[in-house]
Parts: structure tokens; C-alpha cells; sequence
């Protein structure tokens, strides 16, 4: 064990800790001043000179597994508001199956943590077969991925020991949102949405830091579902990827049924579900969507639902009226909130896992890094 754990017991808990830190390394040197003014800009070194390559695609298309699909996802909204180019998602493997059609003029951006997982690097080469250009977001210098693309970012979000992914998917994320930023620079009319974005990248780590005192709260919530069978969490917009993230970590590590659900699909399936017994974390911060979750939480009440709210600070009382658990966040900017909203989720994930007794950083049958198909 090179790395040591310092005063955290296992390594998931030590890398959920230093996501201030993670984050900060990750921006380094990337958010820089405009000339004399005070206008700050992003600069991605690896992406530079092929911006405008990029600008000119017929599509972004965004590669990858697991918790890196879904950093992907939650980056998606944002890439497509400020570059105005169509993006698509597309999960490793399927994309191989399917042999989906890919064009010379699309730019693929394979995104993972460890660089080597074996699905994202055939999806990889079978890009290059068809001329795409292809962009690397990966967290290990040297890796295939970073080698094999033909430019890219590295996240600097440090070593990940334990087997569920946590710093990587927040720094992921972040890197995406400047990749957005860096491809849509030059857009007079969102312009001032890009600056608003590099404030709230700024003030992300100090956010991270006070959501992070959430810690024992979420030990006492774990407490209280130690014995469920299955979890649900409920998102939609920037938060949908939350929800699948946060049940990826539960399944994962807790070893526990857990499923993120698409709000918008409630009524097509999954509202069946629904009783007293069965614990629901509904994902409800504000932003353009918060409306429409205050409407997805009034129905799951109306059908008994055993709700757990996560809303934005202060919100308690408007989201449920002080009928139900919440699990209140800091505000930021909304292509941002999932990286905020996702932490008290990885905590829930962390002390599950412990107060069930499983083991946290090597769970079975998982590997780190998925090296075969
Ligand atoms: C995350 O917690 C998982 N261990 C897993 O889903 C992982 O994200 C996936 O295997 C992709 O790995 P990569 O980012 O190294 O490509």
C-alpha cells in the first residue's frame, strides 16, 4: 500500500474526504485571467489545438462505463447548451454490439478513470477505424486511453485506490464542464453564462467542503435503511446522473438493490413500486427543473411514499413540509449542483457499506479497473 489511508479507515472514505483538494488540482493552472482584464477563461492545454476541429463536428459522442458514463451524463446539458452541437451518449460495450454508425466529422470523447478499461478502449479503436477524432478524459497519465486518442485532458484528481469511484467522478465532471466552456468561448451570447460557470468553479471546492459536514447525518440515514432490501433515488436534468450514480455507489459497495430512476419516467413504469416500505431519495435542488420534482414528490406522497428528499439549503419546509428526512445541500450553479449533490450520496453509499459489515474498497467480484470485456 503506497498510498496511505492517513486518518480515514479505508480508502473510499479518504477519497470522498479530499474532494476539495481533488477539485482544486483539478482546475489548477486551467482557469486563467483574459489579458489585462478581469475576465477569467479556460485553458485546456491538451485541447487547444484542436478546438476548432472540434467546433466544426457533426456531433460530440461521449464514450464510457460506469461511473464515468455517467460523469458523461452529467456533463451532456451543459456541453450541448454552450457548444450548440448535438451530444450523444453512448455506454462502451453497446456501442460495440450495436456497431452504431460513427462519422469522420464526430468527435468522440472517451472518458475513464483508469485510462485501461477493456470495452472503452475497443470502442476506442473501433472509432479510430471510422476517422473520428477522438478526445481522452482520463485520470492516468500514460494510460492506453491517453495514449491512444488524439488529444485529451487528464482529470489530476490524484490516485483512486478504492474500487468505487468517487474523486474521479466529481473531477470528471468538472473537466467536462471546461471542456464546454473552452469549446464555446467564443459565443457572444453565453458569454456571461461562461463567466457565472468560472465563478462557481472557483467557489466549488469551499461548497464541497461544507457539504462534506454531512457526514454524520448521513451515517444516522444510514442507519435507518441498514436492513432495506433496495433503494430507489428519483432525478432529472443535471441530476439524473446523480441518481444513477448514487445507486451505482450503493449496489456497488453496499451491496444492496438500488436503482436511479428518470423522474419524467415515473408514471411509465416505476410508480408501481411505490408503497410505505420501500425508501425513495428524490433529488429535488433548484433549478429549471425543481418545479416538476416539488410535482414528483406531491404524487409519491400521495401514494404513501417513503420519501428522503435532497433539496437546496433552506428548502426543507417548500419540498415536504417537514413530513419527511431531507438531506440539505449548498446552492451553486446548476450545471455544477451534481457535483455538490452527488457527495452526501457516496457518504450514504460509504457507511451503508460499513454498517452492513461488506467491504468498502474491495467489494466482491468488482475489480478497479476492468481490463477484459
Ligand atoms: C465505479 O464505482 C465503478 N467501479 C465502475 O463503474 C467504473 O467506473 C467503470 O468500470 C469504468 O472504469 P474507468 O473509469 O476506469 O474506465
Amino acid at each position: 500500500e503506497q498510498i496511505s489511508k492517513g486518518k480515514y479507515e479505508h480508502y473510499m472514505q479518504k477519497e470522498i474526504h479530499e474532494q476539495p483538494e481533488s477539485l482544486t488540482t483539478t482546475m489548477r493552472g486551467r482557469l486563467i485571467r483574459d489579458g489585462s482584464s478581469k475576465r477569467k477563461s479556460v485553458l485546456l492545454g491538451g485541447l487547444k489545438d484542436h478546438l476548432k476541429t472540434i467546433r466544426r463536428s457533426r456531433r460530440i459522442v461521449f464514450i464510457g462505463c460506469g461511473t464515468s458514463y455517467n460523469a458523461a451524463l452529467a456533463a451532456r446539458p451543459i456541453l450541448e447548451e454552450l457548444c450548440g452541437i448535438p451530444v450523444t451518449m453512448e455506454i462502451a460495450s453497446d456501442l460495440l454490439d450495436r456497431q452504431a454508425p460513427v462519422y469522420r466529422d464526430d468527435t468522440i470523447i472517451f472518458v475513464s478513470q483508469s485510462g485501461e478499461t477493456a470495452d472503452t478502449l475497443n470502442a476506442l479503436e473501433y472509432a479510430q477505424e471510422n476517422g473520428a477524432l477522438c478526445v481522452g478524459i482520463t485520470n492516468t497519465v500514460g494510460s492506453s486511453i491517453a495514449r491512444s486518442t488524439h488529444c485529451g485532458v487528464h482529470i489530476n484528481a490524484g490516485s483512486e485506490i478504492g474500487v468505487a469511484s468517487t474523486k474521479a467522478y466529481t473531477s470528471q465532471i468538472v473537466v467536462m464542464a471546461m471542456v464546454a466552456l473552452a469549446i464555446g468561448a467564443d459565443s457572444i451570447s453565453t458569454a456571461q453564462r461562461r463567466e457565472g460557470i468560472i465563478e462557481s468553479l472557483l467557489n466549488l471546492p469551499g461548497k464541497i467542503r461544507e457539504v462534506l459536514k454531512l457526514d454524520e447525518e448521513m451515517k444516522d440515514l444510514a442507519r435507518s435503511l441498514i436492513s432495506e432490501q433496495s433503494l430507489l433515488m428519483f432525478g432529472r436534468g443535471y441530476n439524473y446522473a446523480t441518481a444513477l450514480e448514487g445507486a451505482l455507489k450503493v449496489k456497488e459497495v453496499a451491496l444492496m438493490h438500488s436503482e436511479g430512476i428518470l423522474a419524467g419516467e415515473m408514471k411509465h413504469g416505476p410508480l408501481a413500486l411505490v408503497d410505505e416500505n420501500l425508501p425513495i431519495v428524490v433529488i429535488a435542488t433548484r433549478d429549471q427543473c425543481f418545479s416538476k420534482q416539488q410535482s414528483v414528490i406531491q404524487q409519491l406522497k400521495a401514494r404513501k411514499g417513503r420519501l428522503i428528499v435532497m433539496c437546496t439549503e433552506g428548502d426543507a419546509e417548500a419540498v415536504c413540509g417537514g413530513s419527511c428526512p431531507v438531506i440539505e445541500v449548498p446552492h451553486i450553479v446548476d450545471c455544477l449542483q451534481p457535483v455538490v449533490n452527488i457527495v452526501p450520496l457516496q457518504l450514504l453509499a460509504y457507511h451503508l457499506t460499513v454498517l452492513r459489515g461488506y467491504n468498502v474498497d474491495q467489494p466482491r467480484n468488482l475489480a478497479k479497473s476492468v481490463t477484459t470485456e
